[in-house]
């Protein structure tokens, strides 16, 4: 009898039924409730899975090395891949939706040392704390039932998370924007900055369009097909270089430092650190961005992670994700 227990049990260890399957680890529910959500899309990534490669350089400013010594600050060229990107697990998710649109970037620096970020188009993120980040996405996903969410599940944990609405009541409000050039980014997530002289300091980040933030009026949007911010991002850039201004926000004392949730005052330092400019689109998929994940915690000298507990989660849900899309894309 013992044994016949033991054996069910095994057999539903390995079918992932039963008291094994609750001990899945923070990452994989994560990736998982992604694939529940947007379902599983062989070869792309299982969030900001619509995207572009792009490249270029960014040339950090003086007044940043007020705040940092990173090498990337130092004035010269630095060589950058990036990506853009629109949130959500779909590769067909609309160039018109409510979802952010997405910066990743990896800056190439002198001695091979590297610094990624992947940046979204809001000033806050849509969890605190990481182990709201799998349950947020399944109570939006439909009951297979009745092809919606279950409204009393995704009710309860509103009300139970309040500050996981902040990002889409930003969304609500901001334009769509007309293209990715256009839109301000941020890094949402707190950085610790050291200068020169050790002095420490908090930092978040933002990308600023040179051409300004431009939406689309309800007209063009009605006008507009689901796939039209790629195309876009190659014509402007074929035209003249897309450029953004990076600016540093630097945190006073009491901001909060380890919830990305919550924005610092507007009336913050900002920090002219430097400038981006995407002078490359790649012709079409695919690309040197593809096969790379952007993880945050990859700093220069100058720069470490805040202890905010969603940016040093990132790390394992993007290798999983890179993991299994290499995995799955089509040979
Ligand atoms: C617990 C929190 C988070 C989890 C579990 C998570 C999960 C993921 C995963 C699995 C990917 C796909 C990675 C790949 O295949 O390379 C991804 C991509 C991305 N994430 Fe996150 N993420 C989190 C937080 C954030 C935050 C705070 C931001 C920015 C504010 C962000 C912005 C992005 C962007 C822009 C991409 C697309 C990157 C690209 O183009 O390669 N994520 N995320």
């Amino acid at each position: 009898m013992k044994f016949l227990f033991a054996l069910s049990a095994a057999v539903a260890a390995l079918s992932g039924v039963g008291p094994a399957a609750a001990q899945v680890s923070l990452p994989e529910a994560q990736v998982n409730a992604l694939e529940g959500l947007f379902g599983k899309h062989a070869g792309a990534r299982r969030s900001g899975a619509k995207g572009v490669c792009a490249s270029g350089y960014f040339v950090g400013a003086a007044d940043a090395r007020t705040l940092s010594s990173a090498a990337v600050f130092n004035g010269d060229r630095v060589p950058v891949v990036a990506r853009f990107s629109v949130g959500g697990g779909s590769p067909k998710a609309s160039d018109k939706g409510r979802s952010v649109r997405g910066l990743a970037l990896q800056f190439q620096l002198p001695g091979g040392e590297q610094w990624q970020m992947a940046n979204v188009s809001a000033p806050v993120f849509f969890v605190a704390r990481p182990d709201q980040f799998a349950p947020f996405l399944q109570v939006r996903t439909p009951d297979p039932a009745t092809g919606k969410p279950d409204p009393d599940k995704l009710k309860a944990f509103n009300d139970a998370n309040p500050e996981t609405l902040r990002q889409a009541a930003y969304l609500a409000k901001a334009p769509i924007p007309a293209s990715y050039g256009t839109v301000n980014y941020w890094s949402t997530n707190a950085f610790e900055a050291s200068n020169a002289q050790g002095n420490k300091q908090f930092v978040r980040w933002q990308f600023e369009p040179e051409a300004g933030v431009l939406g689309l009026s309800e007209e063009q949007l009605k006008a507009m097909g689901d796939d039209f911010l790629a195309d876009e991002l190659r014509k402007r850039v074929a035209a003249q270089p897309v450029a953004f201004a990076f600016k540093l926000q630097v945190a006073e004392a009491g901001d909060p430092i380890t919830d990305p949730t919550q924005a610092w005052p507007e009336t913050r330092r900002l920090v002219t650190a430097g400038r981006l400019v995407i002078d490359q689109v790649a012709p079409g998929a695919g690309g040197a961005c593809e096969r790379m994940t952007f993880n945050p915690v990859v700093l220069p000298t100058g720069l470490a992670p805040s202890a905010d507990p969603v940016l040093n989660a990132r790390a394992a849900p993007y290798a999983l994700s890179l993991g299994r899309r290499i995995a799955d894309a089509p040979k």
